[in-house]
């Protein structure tokens, strides 16, 4: 079922939802004060904005189980760069009342179906565990532990990370920052409680079982703290510094966090534009119109214009007229641009004998049609 929530929300839901620690929170919002002194913030993704939904519309109760999608622009105060826009595209599922790890499994499957139908080739799917909010309390208080006095050896970023967002210095992409990560400690996996480590092993027979392919990566955290237990994560190497083209995981407390009951839940988002950065070759609109209706004098057009209307409202058949008193020739040239199936061409002749000549724009092939039968005819050919 798709859903569409505003682009503006209150502040508060996106501090509350993504974290106060986070480079989004933190940095990354456009956030302004309204004329009713209320905080509000352009979405930078939607995942808080369904779950507030979700909420507010009381589909917890009245559908408990739901799988929703969405499309549409997100807004991040980022330096643009290749890859990385302040207003861009997200095309988005959330699954909301499940903790089964055969729903991750089917989520990240689905991205990847979507992936495979759009032509993307040569991702890469890279998964982990971060595990319950015991388990993530404990890996911070682990990290803390383990690297503490050795603070001098991480980048700028991450000597903030340490004092409020630990987790995160395990996916920093400064070379140093990861050796030094890298030699002390294992990965997050490794810190799992029984119930998140099957929780997790199920996710990945499920994929096995799916055919899908991944690469475990036990650092992989993500920006956003409302994840638990498994994330993911989508790269393409043809997009340089900025290589995800889409990301998600399972976000089990967001929903109780936000005023809910406990309901597990997991999702995707997949930004549009590197989507389109990834494929090999620019996607080009499959469908041309239907018909283009190319007329002489006015009367005739005047047909043409109620013929076309008919169409257009009787649904499936897409019509295209001129509306710049171009000549015959430049008609059929518009025509052939817009990639029309047929041509119907109303003349002097055509007006006198109440037909229309239909011209198939392939074969070249004409015929004179009678006017009362014309739009059943063009029926015919389109609605199969
Ligand atoms: P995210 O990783 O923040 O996750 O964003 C998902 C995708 O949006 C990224 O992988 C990237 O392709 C695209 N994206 C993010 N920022 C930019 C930008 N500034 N310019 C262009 N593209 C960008 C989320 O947003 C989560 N809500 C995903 C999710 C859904 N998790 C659970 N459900």
């Amino acid at each position: 079922m798709e859903i569409r929530t505003p682009v503006i929300e209150e502040s508060s839901l996106f501090v509350r939802s993504l974290g106060e620690g986070t480079d989004i929170v933190e940095k990354q919002m456009f956030t302004f004060i309204d004329r009713g002194e209320r905080s509000i913030t352009l979405r930078p993704e939607a995942t808080a904005s369904v779950v507030r939904a979700y909420l507010e519309n009381n589909l917890v109760n009245e559908m408990g189980f739901v799988k929703l999608f969405y499309m549409g622009p997100m807004f991040r105060a980022e330096r643009p760069q290749a890859g990385r826009m302040r207003q861009f595209h997200q095309i988005g599922v959330e699954a909301i009342g499940s903790q089964s790890p055969h729903l991750d499994a089917e989520v990240i499957a689905l991205m990847a179906g979507l992936l495979d139908s759009l032509g993307v080739i040569g991702y890469n799917i890279k998964i982990n565990s971060l595990g319950c909010p015991k388990d993530k309390i404990a890996l911070a208080d682990g990290l803390r532990k383990t690297l503490s006095g050795g603070q001098d050896r991480l980048c700028d970023d991450c000597k903030v990370r340490y004092e409020k967002n630990i987790l995160r210095i395990l996916d920093c992409k400064n070379e140093s920052c990861r050796n030094s990560v890298r030699m002390i400690f294992k990965g997050t996996p490794e810190c799992l409680c029984p119930d998140c480590k099957s929780h997790f092993d199920s996710v990945r027979r499920s994929l096995d079982e799916l055919k899908i392919n991944y690469t475990v990566d036990p650092y992989l955290v993500r920006g956003l703290d409302y994840y638990t237990k498994t994330t993911f994560e989508v790269t393409h190497k043809k997009l340089g510094a900025q290589d995800a083209i889409g990301a998600g995981g399972r976000y089990d407390n967001l929903v109780e966090e936000l005023g809910g009951p406990a309901r597990g839940a997991c999702g995707f988002a997949l930004g549009m534009e590197r989507t389109v950065m990834a494929l090999d070759e620019t996607p080009v609109i499959p469908e041309g119109i239907c018909l283009y209706f190319a007329t002489m004098g006015e009367e005739e057009y005047r047909v043409a214009f109620n013929i076309a209307n008919e169409l257009r409202t009787r649904g499936g058949i897409s019509c295209e007229l001129d509306y710049e008193g171009k000549s015959l020739k430049a008609q059929m040239r518009s025509a052939d641009r817009l990639g029309a199936k047929y041509t119907a061409i109303i003349g002097e002749d055509e007006l006198k004998a109440h037909t229309l000549t239909l011209r198939n724009m392939a074969t070249k092939e004409q015929r004179a049609l009678p006017e009362h039968e014309f739009v059943a005819e063009i029926e015919r050919i389109f609605v199969k």
